[in-house]
């Protein structure tokens, strides 16, 4: 078959500059100036090159969508560890060629011997440094990566395609090692402080102290045994074999709190996806434990009663709703939402259109909302759990979605003594004071305090949109923490109102607002000072500095079946097709 691959050529910092010179003011402007990577047959966008490439090869080898995703996951742990994971855990969605639609939550899970005040000092203050929910050996919740990459091979798989095809190109990467850019050079260099904390991150991860110099070749040895035994032994090594004595043992000797019985216990778990539409184009997205989907539909449902495409992409007028819209969702997000097998969240109440309409009564057009007084909706308790379906239409192409994390840029900064594998530190993603702001900034009620055996709520929120035939027509996720719901929103408006391809939606400037703190961020790219200028009138308050509002990566397929991919400017990564 023929490769039409196709390499971005335009720098970010020129596709940066372009973008500040040319954006037209006044129409519903087509922002970026990047093509979209493509492919007639598939495509993975992810967030690293080489990891692209290994699941356009199992596509090749005759493997199916969740296969090239597990492929790309595992090969993601070695070739970007910043996020990139064995040790963390995250979401997967899949819409089947036949419109079949899975949702696997392999969210970690707080240890056993986990509880509501395990952050909190005995003068009632959050524990900071070890021992804290960010950093070090208390920070980690199991691990679930490895438990939903299982999950969906087993299940969702083609069955073309042996375990050990998924595994052994990652780990040809930890041993063989890869070339270092400037980037991760100094990206390592820059979590000095943190990571030479831990013996093991240190040696793997700052060369001992030495630190990596861009081209250098990062070896992982360690990790490549690790791979080399779950290769052999399957998922089962980590939560019970060697690697998981290695984990408890590691855990009990820092006074960590996960044992090998909670290693035993994890389970990756099927939900129902959520289901919603905007503007009648179904939106497939994930339910509790994440709050994205939610915040998502609600955002949308709401943003449904303006005119988005009249008011224009990048006009204060279209920023200021976004952002009371998302004020609103994410006052709910901070009331109503953890884990569904712990607490009640009212899913079908809060993507209710209805429920939408009543929350936007109170959004002034030209007037910035207090969020001490908008404040969270009149929701009575006992709400059902049960989630609105819509109809699922025949369509070509499996597509996968996965969001997956270490949370914090390496997670704990823990790496496992002899494995190579970094921990997570997602029990920050709890409450770990209710009412108190987690490193997100996100306020937090006691539906998501930490209780053993739970999952953290997240923001990780993969996404699916279909035409209004019912076939795929894009699907995108994100990484950046809260910011990840605003940037799919906005990402999937951009393409439904304002007519963007997905590397135009995706690249285009972005704000995000999370209820509390109560101020609006926009970024440093994108937004002329006569908007802001606006947007201050209206009574908005902007964080101290302009920031990106997270990184997305996303897959859209055109009129004639070929596969658009899209990697935000924001970030690193290649999306590969053929
Ligand atoms: O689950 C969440 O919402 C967060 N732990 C995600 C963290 C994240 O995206 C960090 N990314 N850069």
């Amino acid at each position: 078959m023929r490769s039409i691959l196709y390499k971005k050529g335009i720098s970010v910092f020129l596709f940066l500059s372009l973008f500040v010179a040319f954006v037209p003011v006044g129409t519903n402007a087509r922002a970026a100036l990047r093509e979209p990577a493509r492919g007639r047959h598939a495509m993975v966008a992810s967030q690293q090159e080489l990891a692209s490439k290994i699941g356009v090869d199992i596509i090749k080898k005759g493997g199916n969508a969740v296969d090239a995703a597990i492929a790309t996951g595992i090969a993601l742990a070695v070739v970007y560890p910043e996020a990139g994971n064995l040790g963390g855990g995250g979401f997967m969605l899949i819409r089947k060629a036949n419109g079949e639609v899975h949702a696997i939550d392999y969210r970690e899970m707080a240890p056993k011997a986990a509880g509501r005040d395990l952050y909190i000092d005995k003068n009632g203050n959050l524990i900071k440094g070890e021992g804290s929910s960010t950093v070090g050996y208390h920070a980690s919740g199991v691990p679930g990566t490895l438990a939903g990459f299982d999950l969906a091979f087993k299940k969702y798989g083609s069955g073309r395609i042996t375990w050990r095809d998924l595994i052994e190109p990652a780990r040809q990467y930890a041993i063989n090692g890869y070339v270092l850019s400037n980037r991760v050079a100094n990206l390592l260099r820059s979590y000095d402080k943190s990571l030479s904390k831990y013996e093991e991150s240190k040696r793997i991860f700052l060369n001992g102290g030495h630190f990596y110099e861009e081209g250098d070749t990062f070896r992982q040895p360690d990790l490549a045994r690790t791979l080399e035994r779950i290769e052999r032994n399957g998922a089962a090594e980590f939560y019970a074999g060697e690697t998981a004595r290695m984990i408890a043992a590691d855990m009990k000797a820092h006074g960590g709190l996960i044992t090998l019985d909670d290693l035993k216990n994890y389970q990756a778990k099927e939900r129902t996806a959520l289901k919603g539409n905007y503007r009648g184009y179904e939106v497939i997205t994930m339910p509790p434990p994440s709050s994205g989907g939610i915040v998502m539909l609600e955002t949308l449902n709401m943003l449904e009663g303006y005119d988005i495409r009249k008011m224009q992409s990048n006009s204060a007028a279209k920023y200021h709703v976004v952002a009371e819209a998302l004020r609103r969702s994410f006052a709910d997000r901070a009331e109503f939402m953890g884990d569904p097998d712990f607490t009640t969240v009212p899913v079908a109440k809060l993507i209710d259109k209805k429920y939408a309409e009543e929350r936007r009564q109170s959004i002034d057009l030209k007037k910035a909302s207090s969020s001490v007084k908008v404040g969270h909706g009149d929701i009575p308790s006992g709400e059902s759990m049960d989630t609105t379906n819509f109809t699922v239409v025949d369509q070509q192409g499996t597509v996968v979605v996965n969001t997956y994390t270490l949370n914090d840029l390496y997670g704990s900064q823990v790496t496992v003594k002899g494995t190579g594998v970094l921990l997570n530190d997602e029990m920050d993603d709890f409450a770990a004071r209710p009412g108190k702001p987690n490193m997100f900034g996100l306020i937090q009620g006691e539906k998501n305090s930490v209780q053993p055996g739970k999952r953290p709520l997240s923001s990780m929120t993969p996404t699916i949109v279909l035409r209004k035939d019912g076939s795929l027509w894009f699907a995108l996720g994100a990484r950046g923490g809260p910011r990840i719901i605003s940037a799919v929103i906005e990402s999937v408006i951009n393409v439904i109102d304002h007519d963007m391809d997905i590397q135009a939606a995706i690249d285009a400037p972005r704000i995000h607002h999370q209820w509390l703190p109560d101020e609006l961020l926009y970024e440093p790219v994108g937004f002329s000072p006569d908007t802001l200028n606006i947007l201050s009138e209206y009574g908005h308050k902007f964080t101290e500095r302009p920031g990106y509002v997270a990184q997305a990566t996303g897959i859209m397929i055109d009129g004639k079946g070929v596969r658009l991919g899209a990697i935000d400017a924001r970030g690193d990564g290649e999306a590969v097709g053929y």
